[in-house]
């Protein structure tokens, strides 16, 4: 008998092949999503891989706001998002019409809008950025330009506090990154107090006030294998362990717990999760659900992300 497992991975295999499809993955996806991929990454590092391929299908498996952005990007080629409502609360959480309101309070301003935002409010924003980028972007802008930061406060609050700005922010946040309960982690730093913590700034203030490193996925990925430590206190999504797993073997990773923890000690994006095997492997079969765009809408939404892939 055939294992079910085996058929799909070989079958994504000779399709991919077969339409010249790419699958872009990012860390949080399921381990098996991420070992099947052409491409793991973050999500600038994502958004640099969608505009520069040259395959004819983008299968994204990661949440909608990227999948959207690479159709931005690519809007000749087709985009597939194994599950269409894999949405992000930050994005679900900066409704057009609200934004629209609220940017009108502050007319002098510009807007800088982290990526994970739909089309929509990427297309009435200034400047695009992502974790990895943001702080590099804002210090782009000239000091006595007045902005506004959305959605997320948690990391428009951090970037506030490293940059000297004084971003309006938005009111959104991360349902994971801000799950994570301080109680917990110190109680694991008294546990294993040579472990060096590592943050993903959509977390609050209190957690990366004791980081010792604050940053994207893969910068964090990249801290933890470079730094002689040995001992590292993970906080963001535990899907970024599949990765490093393979690359520093010898390294204990701990995951950070979240308030509402008190199993597993780990904490998964439920919306990253509903992609499965199966729903790529169905997705590259069907070339369905595509992600369309408006097309006056994606011009004016490219705009700020051609800005941040130059700038970065
Ligand atoms: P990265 O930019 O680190 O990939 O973050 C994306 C994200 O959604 C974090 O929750
Ligand atoms: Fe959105 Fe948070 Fe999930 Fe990232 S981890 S996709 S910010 S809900």
């Amino acid at each position: 008998m055939i294992d079910r497992a085996y058929y799909i991975r070989k079958e994504i295999n000779r399709l991919r092949k077969e339409k010249n499809a790419i699958i872009l993955a990012h860390y949080y996806q399921d381990a098996a999503i991420q070992d099947v991929a052409d491409f793991v990454g973050d999500s600038l590092e994502l958004a640099r891989k969608a505009a520069q391929t040259d395959a004819n299908i983008i299968v994204f498996a990661g949440v909608y706001f990227m999948a959207e952005t690479a159709k931005i990007l690519n809007p000749n080629k087709k985009v597939l998002l194994p599950d269409p409502l894999a949405g992000c609360s930050l994005a679900d959480g900066c409704p057009p019409d609200a934004f629209e309101a609220f940017k009108s309070l502050y007319p002098n301003h510009k807007v800088v809008t982290y990526i994970n935002t739909s089309a929509e409010i990427k297309a009435m924003s200034d400047y695009v950025c992502t974790s990895s980028n943001a702080e590099k972007i804002i210090r782009s802008i000239p000091e006595d330009q007045p902005l506004i930061f959305a959605p997320d406060k948690n990391l428009g609050a951090y970037l506030n506090k490293i940059t000297g700005r004084n971003m309006v922010l938005w009111e959104g946040s991360c349902i994971v990154h801000e799950a994570f309960s301080l109680e917990k982690l110190i109680e694991l730093v008294v546990d294993h107090p040579e472990a060096k913590i590592v943050a993903h700034p959509e977390s609050e203030d209190a957690i990366l006030r004791i980081a010792h490193c604050i940053g994207s996925t893969s910068q964090m990925r990249n801290y933890i294998k470079n730094s002689p430590a040995d001992t590292f206190i993970v906080a963001t999504e535990a899907g970024i362990l599949h990765q490093l797993s393979k690359e520093v073997r010898d390294k204990k990773l701990i995951p950070a717990p979240s308030s509402e923890d008190n199993s597993c000690a780990c904490s998964e994006c439920a919306f990253m999760k509903m992609n499965t095997m199966d729903k790529v492997y169905r997705c590259l079969r069907d070339e369905t659900p595509e992600v369309h765009i408006d097309s006056a809408l994606a011009v004016r939404a490219l705009k700020p992300i051609e800005k941040m892939l130059q700038l970065s």
